[in-house]
């Protein structure tokens, strides 16, 4: 079991993180949660957060809040929050700069800056303890859809950022995810996103201390499947 360890999800509704957080915590993990809570009510023995990632200024006070609750910073954060205004289909230009900001801080910004936070959180706590950062995604950084081009933009970039992380910080046992569940054949999840299988990936990659393939495609019951860019 687990001893005074914590799980921080970011954008935290009734699928990935409900299933995450349920998990982690049958696991012996404290759990706290980020969402601004329009719809998804939670076990209450969480620490729960209202907040709106598209202000990803209040990050640090997130996180700082998290740690005079638990006192220990989270071992294991996961992003999980996305937001996109379409583009037009046949014009991936067509976002104004307010719809294009908007996206960039929910997908992007976010994101980095929770990632920041985990890092400096990673550098205070025991060697033994898994330190693990996972961004949730999905394919649109190998498989454009010019509609979904402000959340493929801010998935691509921050798959970039995980990337840098895996090379900067090798060697001190901390681990970085872009998580992207796919069908068997490689297509999109899309609508058939599975929670339990998000649930399961994300304890079995935050546990193991050495990194993987930072781009974790997987598909739900089989695990980590490599695609080829399309
Ligand atoms: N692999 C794939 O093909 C695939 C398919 C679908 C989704 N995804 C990815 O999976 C993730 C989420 O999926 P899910 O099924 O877990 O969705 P979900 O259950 O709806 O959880 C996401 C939660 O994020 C919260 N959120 C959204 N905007 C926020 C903001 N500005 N500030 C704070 N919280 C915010 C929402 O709660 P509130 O409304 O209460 O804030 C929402 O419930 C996303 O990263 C998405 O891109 C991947």
């Amino acid at each position: 079991m687990a001893n005074n360890k914590i799980l921080f999800i970011l954008g935290a509704g009734p699928n990935v993180a409900t299933a995450t957080a349920k998990l982690f915590a049958a696991q012996g993990y404290q759990v706290a949660l980020v969402s601004r809570g329009t719809s998804t009510s939670f076990d209450p023995s969480y620490f729960y957060i209202q907040g709106d990632l598209s202000n990803p200024e209040k990050i640090p006070e997130w996180f700082a809040q998290v740690k005079k609750k638990y006192g220990r910073s989270p071992n294991v954060v996961i992003h999980n929050a996305y937001h996109v205004f379409p583009a037009h289909p046949q014009n991936p230009l067509s976002l104004n700069l307010g719809q294009l900001n908007y996206d960039l801080a929910v997908n992007f910004t976010s994101a980095y800056l929770a990632a920041q936070e985990a890092v400096k959180g990673f550098e205070t706590l025991p060697a033994d303890v898994p330190k693990s950062f996972i961004y949730t995604a999905n394919g649109l950084n190998m498989m454009p859809m010019p509609r979904l081009v402000s959340l493929g933009l801010g998935k691509t970039a921050l798959g970039h950022v995980i990337e840098n992380a895996t090379l900067s910080f090798q060697g001190k046992g901390y681990t970085f995810y872009y998580g992207d569940e796919r069908l068997a054949n490689g297509d999109f999840a899309s609508g058939a996103i599975s929670g339990m299988a998000h649930a399961e990936r994300y304890w079995e990659l935050s546990q193991d201390p050495k990194q993987r393939p930072w781009m974790d495609t997987f598909v739900a019951g089989q695990g980590y499947k490599e695609f080829p860019k399309v």
